[in-house]
């Protein structure tokens, strides 16, 4: 029997709060200039991160083929994604609500920006573009483990807002999901997508001396604050992939 959502009004209320900030992405109107950007950024990032970033994270790139020329056509990206893990990607104008954006998290559904920077903002950036959120945070959407720990994260994130407890919850994602570091192979590696996709901070925060890394639990990342106008001055490491995938799917809102 399927699923009739018209028999199920919070379902439906759940997905019309994110439905209406979905756009279509207008891959068309990017130009030579936009992939141009696009190009740059990959190759020099890609770069930066062998070696300091997480395996499975190289891995998402090629499983992807987020490395053929120009800004991802997210339809054609979807497909490998979708079967690989199920997860999708949707455009969107700009930053998306919290409750909207976990309602999507909960859905398995990442929303990507329907824009990319321009040269001259290269390592600067007022809000996600689709660089951030298709080269950041795409690749881990492939992985198994993460791909659960996503969903259980906007699963916690709807029922942190409800209960007025965002922050409890954007504490958690900025730490490990944004901002996160995690041991590999012996070394201290990079997982968070906005040090995946930052030329200047992916180097920072494996090796600059100033700068605090403290071992990742749910209960000192949520009592943490984070900084989102400059480099963190803490990172939490967790102590694998496998751990922070548990961490994830096992958080629970405290009372
Ligand atoms: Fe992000």
């Amino acid at each position: 029997m399927f699923l009739d959502l018209h028999d199920n009004p919070i379902a439906e209320e759940e997905q019309s709060s994110w439905r209406a900030h979905v756009v279509d992405q207008g891959w068309n109107k990017f130009t030579a200039e936009d992939h141009a950007v696009w190009d740059e950024l990959y190759a020099r990032q890609v770069a930066l991160l062998r070696g300091r970033v997480v395996a499975a994270f190289l891995d998402g790139l090629d499983l992807l083929d987020l490395g053929a020329p120009g800004v991802p056509e997210l339809g054609r990206m979807n497909q490998r994604l979708q079967a690989r893990t199920g997860w999708r990607c949707v455009a969107v104008p700009g930053l998306v609500p919290d409750e909207a954006f976990f309602a999507m998290l909960a859905a398995r559904i990442f929303p990507v920006g329907n824009f990319i920077r321009s040269r001259a903002q290269l390592d600067y950036l007022e809000e996600p573009d689709c660089f951030h959120d298709i080269f950041g945070h795409v690749p881990m959407l492939a992985h198994s483990g993460m791909a659960r720990a996503m969903e259980a994260i906007g699963r916690v994130g709807q029922q942190a807002i409800i209960a007025g407890r965002g922050e409890w919850v954007a504490r958690l994602y900025w730490h490990t999901v944004e901002f996160g570091l995690c041991r590999e192979e012996g070394e201290v590696r990079i997982l968070g997508a906005g040090l995946a996709s930052s030329f200047g901070e992916a180097r920072a925060s494996l090796e600059d001396a100033g700068i605090e890394r403290r071992r990742f639990t749910t209960e000192e990342a949520t009592a943490s604050p984070y900084r989102h106008d400059a480099m963190q001055p803490l990172y939490f490491v967790s102590d694998s992939l496998d751990a922070v995938v548990q961490a994830l799917e096992r958080a629970e809102l405290p009372a």
